[in-house]
């Protein structure tokens, strides 16, 4: 089954390498003070990078969005209401038990039907939520001053580095979570292979 066009895998390596550039600068800013200057990259070094990397995304994110609202892609993002918690019961309840006992996946691939329950909530809310708030944080952070001063008069800064920050952690543990999903598949390796050749082989999930 070929699921994954080439734009989408463009988008997808490009967007797994930022990732690792932001998490990695990202995390050298965090963790950087007057006597410890540099961890893992030199504080200058890390921001010029983040920020180059940061608008690469940003581009990314946009021909992903563009993409998905183009192309028949974007239909597997939908959540229908119908079944939805049940069906996400379902999958939580083979990842917890059924794959342990060698139970068959409760919603295999078709053409149809792309993602499972989980991974599709879990991909809406890193896409379209996580991934948005981050966006729009990190431009707040980028440029000051268009941040508003104060809210409920604590600093508007703090408040967008908060958020900044939780989104980064949040979408880095997703990121761990996302590829150890991905190793469930009928080999370990399956579903990485049609993430870079586009083709799904049927039997996987
Ligand atoms: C080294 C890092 C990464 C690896 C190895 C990886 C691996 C994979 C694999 C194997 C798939 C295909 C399986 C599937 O359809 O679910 C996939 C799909 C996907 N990944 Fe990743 N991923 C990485 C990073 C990321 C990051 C950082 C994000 C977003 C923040 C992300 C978002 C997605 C999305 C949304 C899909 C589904 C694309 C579609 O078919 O429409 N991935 N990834």
């Amino acid at each position: 089954m070929y699921l994954y066009p080439k734009w989408l895998r463009a988008w997808h390596v490009l967007n797994a390498v930022l990732f690792l550039i932001l998490i990695i600068t990202g995390l050298s800013m965090q963790y950087t003070d007057k006597e410890n200057a540099s961890y893992i990259v030199g504080f200058s070094k890390a921001i010029k990078w983040h920020n180059f990397a940061a608008i690469v995304l940003i581009i990314n994110y946009v021909i992903f969005v563009i993409g998905n609202f183009l192309t028949a892609n974007g239909k597997y993002y939908m959540i229908g209401r119908k079944n939805f918690i049940s069906d996400l019961m379902k999958q939580l309840k083979f990842y917890s038990f059924g794959m342990f006992k060698g139970e068959k996946h409760p919603f295999p691939v078709t053409e149809e039907r792309k993602f499972n329950p989980l991974q599709k909530l879990t991909y809406v809310l890193a896409m379209y939520v996580a991934l948005p708030l981050l966006i729009i944080s990190g431009i707040g952070l980028l440029f000051p001053e268009i941040t508003i001063k104060t809210i409920f008069g604590v600093s508007g800064l703090i408040l967008t580095d908060i958020l900044h920050i939780t989104m980064g952690f949040s979408l880095s543990i997703f990121m761990i979570i996302h590829i150890y999903t991905c190793t469930l598949g009928s080999k370990p390796t399956s579903l990485f292979r049609g993430i870079i050749t586009g083709y799904h082989i049927s039997d996987d999930h």
